[in-house]
């Protein structure tokens, strides 16, 4: 099964001319970032409220819960690499067949990997904002060295707490139309590392047109499965390590 999916994935890619990858935190698994959802997901870990932790509402009464999970991250996401996946994707725009990245992940690792066209739907860590004055700082060695320590980092104006540009449940995702435009000129689609489970981009699979060719490589099962042309539950690198294409 695995190997009858590998083989016409293969030879879709290379008829494929308008690529879109939908990924998410499992991409990035084995560049040491843990995902949420997985089985060593952040949100099985005990010390942390489960998925309130990115509620917006949550951040504004409790800040610090947040940084003291931010503290042991900060210095993962600014010294990760990019995985075999994130390099494979580089590798398919490099040939022209991939146009555009959807991203739910914050790590910034395919732009690292040198793709040009990547939306950030759930935002990035470049910058920051005060949740009381609103005022915006852009991220800065000065603010790493304050979440490192595992403290708040605060407004120069008002001393409210500073919040990333990254988005939290309970605020608006970034670029949905212009990634709703991208699934929609895909004549494939490839869903990479994500459960597929976080709205409103999991709906996302669900507007390709009769001509696209879902594809889902996803450790895990996810809701799209039974819509998918080819559903590999697999390690994402290595399959992509088996299409011979790095
Ligand atoms: P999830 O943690 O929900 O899903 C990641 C999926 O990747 C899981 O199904 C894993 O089994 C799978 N996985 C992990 N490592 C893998 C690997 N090396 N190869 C193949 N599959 C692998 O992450 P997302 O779908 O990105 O949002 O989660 C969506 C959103 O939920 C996040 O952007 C974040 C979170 O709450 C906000 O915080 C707003
Ligand atoms: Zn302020």
């Amino acid at each position: 099964m695995l190997l009858e999916g590998l083989d016409l994935f293969m030879d879709s890619l290379s008829k494929s001319k308008y690529i879109v990858a939908l990924t998410g935190a499992g991409i990035s698994t084995n560049a040491g970032i843990p995902d949420f959802r997985g089985p060593n997901g952040i949100y099985k870990r005990k010390d942390i409220p489960g998925e309130k932790i990115f509620e917006v509402s949550y951040f504004q009464q409790n800040p610090a819960d947040f940084y003291k999970l931010f503290s042991d991250m900060v210095d993962s996401y600014a010294n990760a690499v990019p995985t075999k996946g994130h390099l494979f994707l580089k590798k398919l725009e490099d040939i022209g067949r991939l146009k555009t990245v959807i991203t739910q992940n914050i790590d910034g690792l395919h732009q690292k990997a040198g793709n040009t066209n990547v939306i950030e739907v759930h935002g990035s860590f470049s910058n920051f904002y005060c949740i009381s004055c609103g005022k915006v700082f852009p991220m800065s060695e000065k603010i790493v060295s304050v979440i490192r320590k595992g403290n708040v980092p605060v407004c120069d104006a008002c001393k409210g707490a500073l919040k990333p540009d990254v988005v939290f449940f309970g605020e608006p995702v970034h670029g949905l139309e212009k990634a709703l435009t991208e699934v929609q000129r895909a004549d494939m689609l490839i869903a990479l590392g994500t459960s597929l489970s976080v709205y409103p981009v999991a709906t996302l699979p669900s507007y390709i047109t009769d001509n696209t060719m879902l594809v889902i490589i996803n450790a895990e099962p996810t809701q799209y499965d039974h819509r998918a042309k080819i559903v590999l539950h697999e390690d994402i690198d290595l399959i992509v390590e088996r299409t011979k294409l790095l």
